[in-house]
């Protein structure tokens, strides 16, 4: 795979992680964390990259972050960092390589395998770290930050399904990974 071609695929990926951070968030009220679509991005470069070109994609979005609104709502990478939802970033940065440390414990492929380390690594790991770091940042107990955090799984369930499924379909056909 030559390095123009991987980073023109991290770029796209990039992109298309800002793309999906212009859906408008969805505020809970009760947590001060809002329902995203741009988490499916990171999901996408998890399964369609891998380690290290998913990473990268991540890496490229929060360095355009310093400079340019390109969270959900407007925010920068700088204000992100600083505020409640840094956690569920740090863990939008691990996921890549969580999902190929999963993947090489896999004896034998199947949608619904791949269906479940999507599952583990992008939205349970996530949701906790992101539930962890919000405890910590609240100055609440952790229990209650990670059963809030439950609202979360459903529109996550659904983002890995469909991650999953755009994964199976592309991913070898495009020799991404
Ligand atoms: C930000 O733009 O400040 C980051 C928002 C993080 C939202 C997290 S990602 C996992 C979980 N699922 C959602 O839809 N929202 C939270």
């Amino acid at each position: 795979m030559n390095s123009t071609k991987s980073l023109i695929q991290t770029s796209l990926m990039a992109t298309l992680i800002v793309i999906l951070g212009l859906m408008p968030p969805m505020p809970l009220g009760f947590i001060p964390v809002p329902i995203v679509l741009q988490n499916l991005g990171i999901m996408l470069a998890a399964i369609l990259l891998g380690a290290k070109k998913g990473s990268l994609a991540i890496l490229i979005f929060l360095i355009l972050g310093l400079f340019l609104p390109v969270f959900t709502g407007g925010s920068t990478t700088s204000v992100v960092f600083a505020g409640p939802t840094a956690g569920y970033v740090m863990g939008w940065l691990i996921m890549p390589v969580a999902l190929a440390g999963l993947r090489r414990l896999v004896l034998f492929p199947h949608p619904l395998v791949s269906f479940a380390l999507t599952w583990l690594s992008g939205v349970l790991l996530v949701d906790v770290i992101g539930a962890i770091y919000l405890a910590h940042y609240t100055n609440a107990p952790l229990i209650p930050s990670l059963l809030s955090n439950l609202v979360f799984i459903p529109g996550d369930t659904i983002k890995a399904t469909v991650a999953t499924i755009i994964g199976a379909k592309y991913r070898k056909q495009l020799e991404l990974a």
